[in-house]
């Protein structure tokens, strides 16, 4: 009999690529939707870039196969990087290259989980680390947070069991543009440290924070016990707007580098040699397009935020500091529009005021609405006041 197999029936489509599909028909059809449901900047590649790449190829330097973990001076870079900006010191074998940060936390969990290992996910968490957890046979334990949308080692102390290998850990956060401070995430570490867990560290946003020097520390800074149990994730695919591109990379120690480098061996073989290319013209350029892109992006969350927490029914104390998401709570939003689900209300707004979000339920909380502001101010401020006739409206 053909079947398929229930891991891959288990695993839920990406939220995010699903609400940007359905604002993509609506326009198809004539409708003018503002889609502020996409989770990548609006601005084309810098030039520089891009022509770093043509003469890479014009040389002919990106035709054959390369490294599985990536060349190395791609790798080098990137931890160059690290000892350039956040003075932690790493070799370059300590580095894996990726097609994408998604590739580098899917191979990375098919090297940390057995199957019924429990990975904690703090949430909100961002929409594919549950799905990649259950694809490598593995368990993933939402852990509410608090107010602040942040965790706490009590919180986590709560949810631990015997079968605990990991915890994903995204500051910035993709959905709520939460940061957590160094004091915060040193004490997460040392919790992790004391249970002997992995600490998978998402850094992807890490240059896109707004009111605080950048990057803001990363968890490899946090002391030596703390490193030797963390992984970073990063790329450049929110920093240098080169989502297509596709790569990212995993830091962590050279003996689990070294597992994972086999495994993605028999996955892609090695990512796309001409992105590599790409991405190490991004790492050693000239670094003023992402200082130009990221005083715009604040210049928009200092533009729509005050108006987005105006808007009646929708609830959000807290300014985000980084990445280029708003999640508010919607309960109220949803009570005065008689939604019973978020989902329904996400269709609400995508039929009335033709705006398109994504529903918290995706990130692992219900009653929240991501809201991503990587789409030029005067856009922003029409869907605002979408949103405010909507929900002024009957
Ligand atoms: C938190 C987070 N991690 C990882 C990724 C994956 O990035 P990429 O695969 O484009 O490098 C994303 C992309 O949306 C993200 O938001």
């Amino acid at each position: 009999m053909r079947q398929l197999s229930q891991r891959a029936q288990a695993v839920r489509p990406s939220a995010t690529l699903q609400a940007s599909q359905r604002a993509k028909d609506l326009q198809a059809g004539g409708v003018d939707v503002i889609n502020l449901g996409v989770g990548q900047p609006d601005f084309p590649t810098p030039a520089p870039i891009k022509a770093a790449t043509i003469e890479a190829i014009e040389q002919n330097q990106v035709d054959g196969y390369t490294a599985t973990p990536g060349v190395l001076p791609l790798r080098q870079a990137v931890a160059d990087r690290l000892a350039d900006t956040q003075d932690v010191h790493v070799t370059a074998n300590q580095v894996v290259v990726t097609t994408g940060a998604k590739l580098a936390l899917y191979a990375l969990f098919q090297v940390l989980i057995d199957p019924g290992d429990e990975v904690l996910l703090p949430a909100p968490y961002w929409v594919s680390y549950a799905e990649q957890v259950k694809l490598a046979g593995g368990v993933p334990v939402e852990v509410a947070p608090t107010a602040s949308l942040k965790v706490t080692p009590d919180q986590l102390e709560r949810a631990v069991t015997a079968k605990t290998v990991a915890i994903v850990l995204n500051s910035p956060q993709n959905p709520s543009g939460v940061v957590y401070t160094p004091a915060e995430l040193q004490a997460i570490g040392d919790w992790a440290v004391q249970h002997d867990l992995w600490i998978v560290a998402d850094e992807i946003y890490g240059e896109l924070v707004y009111d605080q020097p950048t990057p803001i520390p990363s968890m490899l800074t946090l002391g030596a016990a703390v490193q030797d149990h963390t992984i970073v994730i990063n790329g450049v695919s929110k920093t240098y707007a080169m989502t297509g591109w596709r790569i990212g990379w995993a830091v962590g120690p050279a003996d689990l580098m070294a597992t994972m480098t086999r495994a993605l061996s028999h996955m892609t073989g090695n990512t796309a040699a001409v992105s590599q290319a790409a991405a190490l013209a991004a790492l050693t350029g000239d670094q003023a397009p992402v200082a130009r892109m990221k005083a715009s992006f604040k210049e928009r969350l200092d533009a729509v935020y005050p108006l987005l927490a105006a808007l009646p029914g929708f609830d959000l104390p807290q300014k985000p500091a980084g990445a280029f998401y708003l999640f508010p709570d919607v309960q109220a939003a949803m009570t005065a529009k008689h939604c019973a689900t978020t989902a329904d209300l996400v269709d609400r707004i995508l039929n009335e005021a033709h705006v398109a979000v994504v529903a918290g339920e995706a990130f692992g909380l219900p009653h929240h609405l991501r809201i991503s502001y990587a789409t030029d101010k005067a856009t922003l401020l029409t869907a605002m006041a979408r949103l405010k006739t909507f929900m002024e409206n009957e």
